[in-house]
Formats: C-alpha cells, sequence, structure tokens
C-alpha cells in the first residue's frame, strides 16, 4: 500500500465560508427551496445570458423535467450518442420514448452530427448530445440541423459548465441545457442540477414539473393535472450553488492549469492516446482527463491496470461504458459492432484524477505512474 494519501479521480472544492454559509442556512429555520434557490437561480440566468434557469436536485432531474416539456412521451423517438451516461439512456426510456443511438467522433467523443442526420425519422422528436470537456459538440451545425428538421435540441451540459462556444457560455444559447452540481463536476450543490429553458412561458411551465404536478388556484388552494416529479432543490444546497458559481471561473483555472501539465508531461512517447488540445483552450473547461489505453498493445488489461494504480494510491474512472450495449440499451435491439467507435472508447477509456483541489505534483505522481505500469506491460 502507499503511504500517499489517496488520489481521487474526481472531488470537490468546498472551502470555510461555504460551510459557514450552510451553517447560516441551517440555523436560518428555512432550509428548503426559498431565497437562496432564487439567488442561485438569478446568478444562474446572469451566467446563461439572461435565460431562465431552473434549479433541480440533479442533472437526471432535469433531463427528464426537459424531455417533458418539450412534450416527449410515447411513440416518440430521441437521438443520442451512444457514448455518455446512462442517464441520458434512462430519462428518455422513464418518459416512454425511444432511445434511438448514433456513434461518436474518436476525437472529439461527440456525437457524430452526420449520423444524427440520417437517424432522423418522422417519429423523432429531439437531439439530445452530451458535450465532452474540451471539445464541445458543434453548435452552429447542431442548431442549423435541429431547426431544418423541426427537432428540439437537449443539451446534456453535465460535464462542460463555463465552457464557451465562440466566446459564450453554453447555456446561454441552444435550446434546453441541462447542468448538473454532483460532486464530480466543476462546481458542486452536493447532488443538485439545472435546466436552462428559452422564456418566461416555458419557466413557468417547468414548475409543476418540477413540483408535484402543482399549480396554484386564486382562492389559495392547489391543483394537479398530471403527476409531476419532486425536484425542488433545498436552500442547504442552492447556499452552496452560489459560493460555488462564484468560484468557478478559479476552480476551472486550476482545471486547465493540470490539464496543461497532463499535456505537458505526456509530450514526449505518451503512453496513451490523449484528448485534442483546443485551439481556444482559455475558452474550454475540463471537467475530466480521459484518455484511450492501447489495450492492443499491451499484456495487462484496464481492470489490472487501474488496480495497479488504485494500489499506488491513484483513483481512476470508466467515462463511459457503451450505452447500447447495457442491459437496458439492448432491449432496444442494440448489439455488439453497431457503434464501433463507441465501442472502442468504451473498452479503453481510462479517465485520470483531475479536480481543482489537486496541484501539479499529483498530475505528475499519476503521469509516472501511468508510464511506468504501460512501459512495464508493452508486448
Ligand atoms: C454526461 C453526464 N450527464 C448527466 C449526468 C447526470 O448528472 P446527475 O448526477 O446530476 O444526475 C452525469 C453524471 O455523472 C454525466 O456524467
Amino acid at each position: 500500500m502507499s503511504s500517499v494519501p489517496y488520489l481521487k479521480f474526481a472531488g470537490p472544492v468546498l472551502d470555510e465560508a461555504t460551510i459557514a454559509g450552510v451553517a447560516d442556512v441551517l440555523r436560518s429555520g428555512w432550509i428548503t427551496s426559498g431565497p437562496w434557490v432564487r439567488e442561485f437561480e438569478s446568478a444562474l440566468s446572469t451566467f446563461c445570458g439572461g435565460r431562465p434557469v431552473k434549479a433541480m436536485t440533479s442533472a437526471t432531474a432535469a433531463i427528464e423535467v426537459a424531455l417533458q416539456l418539450a412534450g416527449i412521451g410515447p411513440g416518440d423517438e430521441v437521438i443520442t450518442s451512444a457514448q455518455s451516461f446512462f442517464t441520458v439512456l434512462n430519462m428518455i426510456v422513464k418518459v416512454g420514448a425511444t432511445p434511438v443511438f448514433v456513434d461518436c467522433d474518436l476525437v472529439t467523443r461527440n456525437i457524430d452530427l452526420g449520423e444524427v442526420e440520417a437517424a432522423i425519422t418522422a417519429r423523432t422528436k429531439a437531439i439530445m448530445p452530451t458535450h465532452w470537456p474540451g471539445t464541445l459538440v458543434d453548435m452552429d451545425a447542431l442548431l442549423a440541423l435541429a431547426r431544418r428538421r423541426g427537432i428540439r435540441v437537449i443539451e446534456d451540459a453535465a460535464l462542460v459548465m463555463g465552457s464557451q462556444w465562440q466566446g459564450r457560455n453554453i447555456g446561454a444559447i441552444g435550446d434546453l441545457v441541462t447542468f448538473s452540481f454532483h460532486p464530480n463536476k466543476n462546481m458542486t450543490t452536493i447532488e443538485g442540477g439545472a435546466l436552462v429553458v428559452n422564456d418566461a412561458s416555458e419557466a413557468k411551465r417547468v414548475d409543476p414539473l418540477r413540483f408535484h404536478g402543482i399549480t396554484y388556484l386564486p382562492d389559495r388552494t392547489r391543483d394537479v393535472a398530471f403527476p409531476g416529479g419532486k425536484f425542488n432543490l433545498p436552500d442547504v444546497n442552492a447556499r452552496i450553488g452560489v459560493a460555488q458559481l462564484a468560484q468557478l471561473p478559479a476552480f476551472l483555472a486550476q482545471r486547465r492549469a493540470l490539464v496543461d501539465r497532463y499535456f505537458e508531461r505526456f509530450m514526449t512517447d505518451p503512453p496513451c492516446v490523449l484528448p485534442p488540445r483546443p485551439s481556444d483552450g482559455d475558452g474550454q473547461s475540463w471537467n475530466m482527463f480521459s484518455v484511450l489505453l492501447p489495450l492492443g498493445r499491451l499484456t495487462v488489461t484496464r481492470k489490472e491496470l487501474r488496480d495497479a494504480l488504485d494500489a499506488q494510491g491513484i483513483g481512476t474512472g470508466v467515462s463511459y461504458e457503451a450505452l447500447h450495449l447495457c442491459t437496458l440499451g439492448r432491449r432496444y435491439g442494440y448489439k455488439e459492432g453497431d457503434f464501433p467507435v463507441t465501442e472502442r472508447i468504451a473498452r479503453e477509456t481510462l479517465t485520470l484524477p483531475l479536480h481543482a483541489g489537486m496541484v501539479a505534483a499529483d498530475v505528475d505522481r499519476v503521469c509516472a505512474a501511468v508510464t511506468a505500469i504501460v512501459q512495464q506491460a508493452r508486448a
């Protein structure tokens, strides 16, 4: 076992001022959704160029509500990348729609828009792409395609809070956009998420979807016309969100510096395939640093390599398994070979530690450990 502290592959940074702020909320007598949620939503809206933003208990909740807001249900199809997190598949299925997978690009890992075009049918209601850190989906091409074919776009922006498309924050443009504030993301509310909508009337329609389906009547009683969810963010979490959003630029700068260090350390004889380095580096946020392992040329499996890193106190992740090959995905008729790029990434990907609490020496330790294992395992 290693004597150095275990390096998690992701995690939050929570300062004492934030912790004190949470204590104040806990003592205030109002701990569920209230003034701090309004403050958080207002700050998020400013971040998103003035568009209305609704805070939720998770990005998963925000995606479910976005699908319902777009009127998507049984008989409808939603096109999404097979290389994403399970929630994308789960929520499409949960609202009763059919997931239609397409492959992704090997370099950017983003949904292949050419394949999206080919997958559109009369039943297609939405495209749901996941933005990859460092390499965003081409927003111009995506929105032009959606407009041309008359379908909605639900951007899964869980990994790219703080990334910019042509100088504007992701969330400030587009149709429906969802963010995650899970502790592994660029900023956190413990659990939490947000949905960006187009206008006040859509924002109003989110309220009952987020809170029991309740609407408020003039006589101060309530009505329910459909079974809404229960996804309102408590004030305790929103208080953390307000503090984290203010610190987001600093968190992103630290993540960028760590990524620069990864590129620098891996520059000569990289032991794995590195992600592309964006030309507009300052406009990109790095939620993860995911590499591809040259497994065909190694005598170890990915599990063995991860176990060896674990034994040296280094945590890693898999981002992501192939959605079409999980048990739920296969129920829609998908099988091995359907999406070769997604499947290759699912086999070879390894997410290395990256979070704003790390320092350059942590990156050096990871790079040295990965390089040593790979060099030893070269077939
Ligand atoms: C790409 C992506 N989308 C959505 C989510 C869901 O986020 P949440 O945990 O806030 O529901 C995750 C979570 O890890 C994710 O990685």
